[in-house]
């Protein structure tokens, strides 16, 4: 571990320090979150550091967070790990995200072993490098038959993107005569979303201080509770992640009734 990991480890411990807990109701921990994993930039630039440096931090925070919410009981994490609009961002950072997930999931086994946590890739998979979607390919493979948490890495991921592939999968069954027009309804396109077969999103994360979806699970969000921070991603913690359930917990879900 370099000094700067160590310092940063340090820095995060006295900072978790001051963060209120809350109790959480273990009965009532919600099935699936959505975190929009943001603000590891301002974070990096808040210290000196660079905006790679800020991502390295994030995904050491998602394994720590991947880690609570399996020990708590959450079934499915689903992360923004870099949206189809990212491309936009210079080369240089593209590239190191990229290099990071690549990183990350050949550490998979180490980092996960034992930990039965089952990985998916959701997104678009023509634009990303070769090796990286062999990569991909190899550690869903590996982690399928896992019974434990299911971790969803969106990756050139858009949620527009995704519904227009999901109509586009329904208007194709239709011409090629598979299902009747009167069969496309709510379920059947939630099937056809990249994380068809799992439960509804309950509850969606976004740390650093904006307030907006960028993007991210708009199928999937229709009845999501939401909880925003301040908190920059890499300086986001087990009790955080407390505080959101407890907030969840306290709120009266009524999906459109009374
Ligand atoms: C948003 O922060 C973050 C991203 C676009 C990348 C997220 C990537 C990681 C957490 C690491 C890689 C992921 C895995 C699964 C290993 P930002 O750069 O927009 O921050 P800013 O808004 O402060 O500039």
């Amino acid at each position: 571990m370099s000094v700067k990991e160590t310092l940063g480890g340090v820095y995060k411990g006295l900072v978790s320090l001051f963060v209120k807990d809350a109790e959480i109701d273990m009965d009532n921990i919600p099935k699936h979150i959505g975190i929009i994993m943001d603000g590891n930039g301002r974070w990096a630039r808040h210290r000196g550091l660079k905006r790679s440096d800020g991502h390295r931090a994030g995904a050491k925070t998602l394994e720590m967070i991947t880690d609570y919410c399996g020990k708590i009981g959450v079934k499915y994490l689903t992360v923004y790990a870099f949206s189809t609009e990212n491309w936009k961002r210079p080369k240089e950072e593209v590239d190191y995200i990229m290099n990071l997930l690549y990183e990350y999931l050949s550490n998979m086994e180490k980092l996960i072993g034992g930990r039965d946590c089952r990985i998916r890739v959701i997104g678009d998979r023509n634009q990303i490098s070769d090796t990286l979607r062999e990569k991909i390919i190899e550690v869903e493979e590996y982690t399928k038959e896992r019974t434990g948490p299911t971790l969803n890495i969106a990756l050139n991921y858009g949620g527009r993107s995704e519904i227009i592939r999901a109509a586009k999968i329904a208007a194709e069954n239709v011409k090629n005569g598979k299902i009747n027009l009167e069969d496309i309804d709510e379920n059947y396109m939630s099937s056809l979303m990249y994380t068809g077969g799992e439960p509804e999103v309950d509850l969606i994360i976004r740390p650093s201080g904006e307030l907006r979806l960028s993007n991210f699970l708009l199928w999937q969000c229709a009845y999501s509770e939401f909880w925003f921070s301040n908190i920059c991603w890499p300086d986001f913690t087990e009790k955080h992640m407390r505080q959101a359930i407890a907030r969840y917990q306290n709120r009266n879900r009524r999906f459109g009734g009374v």
